[in-house]
């Protein structure tokens, strides 16, 4: 049955909930997802990986080594294995070898646990969520609270999952619309690092697509093409405006809106914001972090002020770590 979703517009900026609340669940657990919802996220991201069956899971990669106890299985100790992704070699459990049945068998751990150490008392006790399964969180939370929070799902390693004839646009797209996200008002965004595979879902779906921008390095799929640029250069003027031809926005790692000096302290905001909302762009800036190590230094203890200086900024969007913290900066 297809679901209709009302149009919703978002006073910005809007607080994304990056892979939950995962400063205080294990990431990509569907009790991450839900404590977002508790805190007032606007949006809940999902990262996307594929099951060996052609579903659409939630993990941040394809590895699963380190964010479940697959390690602790016997039955899957033969899957161990080595492989090339994105021009990097990984050693573990990969989720396009595991059945969805296979998957729902493991469960997830914390990533981060000698940063996030209560976090580990829920060690053991969730499953690897579906992206259904989180379209169906989202569904239930706007039937009972009445508030439609959106959903954010970035598509991961898509080149890699392509070419092993798992692309995962193809369910995607099916789950956008089964689910009432086709429209160009509808409370998604469809993120990617990549960029064919945006300029492929901008002709397949209405939902708003928007371009990633890492802090180094350029988009892997240009690899297979002539084309020599890195992300530096997509966000100049004229990256942008190409960047609009396909795209409703830029997610961009925060340092490219606010850089940090020498010495690690929060600088002054460079010209992206206006030279992208030049260009008829959002712009949304990842990730904001409750813990010392990853707040500038001359804001140590103070992740809220951090965020206001995104805000004075200009941004629309925050991914955030502790949505909780977002949703009081932003006062
Ligand atoms: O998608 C925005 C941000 O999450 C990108 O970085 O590596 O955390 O998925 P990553
Ligand atoms: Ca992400």
């Amino acid at each position: 049955m297809l679901t209709i979703i009302a149009a919703i517009t978002f006073a910005p900026p809007i607080v994304i909930a990056h892979r939950g609340a995962s400063g205080e669940r294990p990431e990509h657990t569907l009790a991450a997802y839900q404590l977002a919802l508790e805190q007032g996220a606007d949006f809940i991201e999902p990262d996307l990986v594929i099951t060996k069956d052609g579903v659409l899971v939630c993990r941040h990669e394809n590895e699963i080594g380190t964010t479940t106890d697959v390690a602790a299985k016997s039955e899957f100790a033969a899957r161990k294995t080595k492989k090339e992704i994105d021009g990097k070699t990984f050693e573990g459990w990969f989720t396009e070898d595991f059945t969805l049945k296979e998957l729902k068998t493991l469960r997830a751990k914390e990533r981060l646990p000698d940063v996030r150490k209560a976090n580990t008392a829920y060690d053991g006790q969730f499953e690897v969520p579906t992206f259904e399964e989180v379209l169906k969180l989202l569904r239930d939370w706007r039937k009972k609270s009445g508030k439609t929070v959106g959903v954010y799902p970035e598509t991961k390693h898509s080149t890699y999952f392509g070419m092993m004839d798992l692309p995962l646009e193809t369910p995607l797209v099916d789950l956008v619309k089964r689910y009432g996200y086709d429209k160009k008002d509808a409370p998604i965004f469809i993120q990617s690092f990549e960029q064919s595979n945006l300029k492929g879902l901008r002709r397949r779906t209405k939902a708003r697509l928007i371009q990633l921008i890492d802090a180094v390095g350029r988009p892997f799929d240009w690899n297979l093409t002539e084309d020599k640029r890195t992300y530096t250069q997509l966000v100049s003027p004229g990256g942008l405006t190409e960047i609009s031809m396909y795209a409703d926005g830029v997610g961009v790692y925060k340092d490219y809106v606010i850089p940090r000096n020498a010495e690690g302290n929060l600088g002054e905001p460079s010209s992206l914001v206006r030279d992208a909302k030049q260009s008829g762009l959002l712009v949304h800036v990842w990730t904001f972090r409750n813990e010392d190590q990853f707040l500038p230094k001359n804001l140590a203890g103070e992740p809220e002020e951090e965020i206001k200086r995104f805000i004075a900024a200009g941004v629309d969007g925050l991914f955030a770590d502790s949505p909780a913290t977002a949703v009081k900066a932003r006062g």
